[in-house]
């Protein structure tokens, strides 16, 4: 089998890295021997042995029959969806990390894949190497998939977890982060959830069959989380998570991206540092968590090469993947129940039972505040008490 490599950096180098170096066992698992022909990148790199098979024009890899696999690690959505689409319509496979295009086109690619008899893979496009497309699409198939949570970003959890062990404000964990490589240069995708967003997105469209639209999606970041947050966390023996969740009650579905507080007892509540988790609760299986490297190089390169040996061992056969074209329907977050850990300036305690009724008080022994955990309310009842206070300093959902 000869296979194409779209975009030579982090994951497209590391696809080829995991090809080369396990090339016997991947033609083991394969059924016959993967060869990387080409690989597509509009850079030069001379003096890597990639610069004998790089090409500048995609159309060679297109018309040429020979390549039957086609890896598309760019990025984006331009020019991978056109180049993903073409290679679809010629017959070839497709294996993508890319979670943009998976989460924007990823029904119409599916169709496309099945018309053409071909496969759609993009098992490195959530949690990088953790298995977790896979699981949801083939194993947990038995089951009415109630709820997933997921710590979906690696840079945040680097973040989070910094914070709380070294007490840290968030501005100065990320100017650490950036300076060691683990958050990006322009880190907003990440820091504000929209990483995690197209993540559970993809997730939610799985786990329910249909379209889920990433911009339906209610996502915060972690930008607003402070050193303090994690002192009244610590107090009620809890992290400061952020979460994809989504969430089926009765014919509804919720999906949100936000920080979360997470007691011990919560299976994310140790996963930490650059680590991803996924926990997915089905109405027969219960509880099932997914856990490992939710980036990097190799661990991410080693899921699309998993997809690479599947398509080879599918040649002619297309696996459906239950992921319609068909809109689902997000519940408007205003009507999801969350409990609250809030803090207010000590002028209004007063007013706290008055709103929230009994509540649980943390004392964190933070002069001039008062922070508390609600009951569980509904988003927009929340809302609504929360304006009557001026002086709230910051509200956090905590995780059941
Ligand atoms: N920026 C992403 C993360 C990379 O930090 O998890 C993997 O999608």
């Amino acid at each position: 089998m000869k296979i194409a490599v779209l975009g030579y950096g982090t994951i497209g180098s590391g696809v080829v890295e995991v090809i080369n170096t396990n090339a016997g066992s991947i033609a083991k698992r394969s059924g016959e021997t993967v060869e990387v022909k080409y690989v597509l990148d509009l850079r030069d790199f001379f003096g890597d042995p990639v610069q004998d098979i790089l090409v500048h024009d995609y159309s060679v890899i297109a018309e040429d029959d020979e390549i039957g696999v086609v890896v598309e690690t760019m990025g984006g959505t331009k020019p991978a969806y056109d180049f993903v689409k073409t290679a679809l319509l010629k017959g070839k496979s497709v294996c993508t990390s890319n979670k943009e295009l998976v989460a924007a086109h990823g029904a119409e690619l599916i169709q496309i894949a099945a018309e053409k008899k071909v496969n759609f893979f993009f098992e490195a496009s959530v949690g990088g190497g953790i298995p977790i497309i896979r699981p949801i699409n083939q194993c947990i198939t038995a089951d009415e998939i109630e709820e997933i949570n997921g710590i979906l970003n690696g840079t945040t959890n680097f973040i989070l977890t910094k914070m709380s062990e070294q007490g840290l404000d968030f501005a100065d964990v990320l100017k650490e982060a950036q300076e060691l490589g683990y958050a990006e240069k322009d880190p907003t995708a990440d820091v504000e959830g929209y990483d995690a967003c197209r993540k559970i997105a993809i997730l939610t469209s799985l786990a329910y069959g249909k379209q889920v639209d990433y911009e339906d999606i209610y996502t915060e970041g972690i930008t607003k989380i402070t050193a303090e947050d994690f002192t009244y966390a610590k107090k009620v023996n809890s992290a400061i998570k952020i979460f994809g969740t989504s969430k089926k009650v009765g014919d509804h579905v919720y999906a949100m991206v936000a920080p979360r507080m997470v007691g011990s007892d919560h299976p994310l509540y140790s996963v930490n540092g650059v680590f991803n988790g996924i926990s997915v609760t089905g109405n027969m299986l219960g509880d099932v968590m997914f856990y490992g490297a939710g980036a990097g190089k190799l661990p991410t390169a080693s899921a699309v090469a998993a997809d690479v040996v599947a398509a080879v061992k599918h040649q002619g056969e297309h696996v459906p993947i239950t992921w319609s074209k068909d809109k689902l329907e997000i519940t408007p977050v205003d009507e999801m129940e969350n409990r609250f850990f809030v803090r207010v300036g000590e002028s209004e305690k007063s007013k706290i039972a008055e709103q929230f009724g009994g509540v649980e008080m943390i004392d964190a022994g933070i002069a001039g505040e008062c922070g508390f955990i609600t009951s569980p309310l509904q988003e927009k009842t929340f809302a609504e008490k929360a304006k009557q206070f001026t002086t709230l300093i910051t509200r956090i959902r905590v995780q059941s």
